[in-house]
């Protein structure tokens, strides 16, 4: 069968990791798309150029290509950032949204992670999750993240600029962050990797026998 799974929350839920972990499970290919986010961020910041102006935002989105984005390029923090400014933008999102739809239209089947998966870019799909966890868990989680690279972090700091970057994502006009209507609700706040692993792999194995 042909599956998508639409895996949406905030930053540092933990979806990125979950997604990697189902599409290994069930031999799906994944497609994180805060990445695209990232990428036209980072090229406008390379560039110089201003992350106001929704035209030039635009013209860098329609440039993005999907296969060449590298996680381990995009993983700065003033790149997260500036990728929640660019996003609040319509055609920015319209851009990558076309492109997101042709890789979750696949043969095989899709994971895809980020915002509004489930709500604007494959509001059909079969499964949806919306993975989500307090803000201090998740500061917490991305501050042990940043020490075990060998990095110094402020926990109080991350805590702050999670809680802001919440508010732009939720707050936006254009396809803000919030679970599709048919969407299973995951709270990782108390859960290990393995034990949302296993929540996820229950709900979706439901789905995957009725098809
Ligand atoms: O993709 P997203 O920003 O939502 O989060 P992630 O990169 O998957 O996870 C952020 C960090 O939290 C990673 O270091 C994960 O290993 C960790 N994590 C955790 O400790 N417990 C969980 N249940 C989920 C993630
Ligand atoms: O890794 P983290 O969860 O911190 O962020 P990300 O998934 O890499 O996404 C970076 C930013 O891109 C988010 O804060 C959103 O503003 C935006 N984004 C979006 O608007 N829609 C998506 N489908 C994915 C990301």
């Amino acid at each position: 069968m042909r599956l998508v799974i639409a895996i949406d929350g905030p930053a540092a839920s933990g979806k990125g990791t979950l997604s990697q972990k189902i599409a290994a499970h069930y031999g799906l290919k994944h497609l994180d798309t805060g990445l695209s986010y990232r990428a036209v961020a980072k090229a406008l910041l390379d560039k110089g150029l201003t992350l106001d102006d929704e035209d030039i935002a635009a013209q860098t989105a329609k440039a993005v290509d999907l296969g060449a984005m590298k996680r381990e390029e995009l993983a700065v923090h003033a790149i997260g950032e500036a990728a929640s400014k660019i996003a609040v933008m319509p055609r920015v999102r319209q851009a990558l949204v076309e492109k997101q739809r042709e890789f979750a239209s696949l043969a095989g089947g899709a994971v895809l992670d980020g915002r509004d998966i489930g709500t604007v870019v494959c509001p059909d799909a079969p499964v949806k999750l919306y993975v989500s966890a307090s803000p201090e868990v998740r500061a917490k989680r991305r501050f042990h993240e940043i020490l075990a690279r060998g990095n110094e972090a402020d926990e109080a700091q991350i805590l702050a600029d999670i809680k802001v970057r919440d508010e732009r994502d939720m707050g936006r006009s254009d396809s803000p962050l919030k679970p599709a209507k048919d969407a299973h609700l995951l709270d990782t706040s108390k859960m290990t990797i393995e034990a949302a692993f296993e929540a996820a792999k229950n709900i979706i194995d439901v789905v995957a026998i009725k098809n």
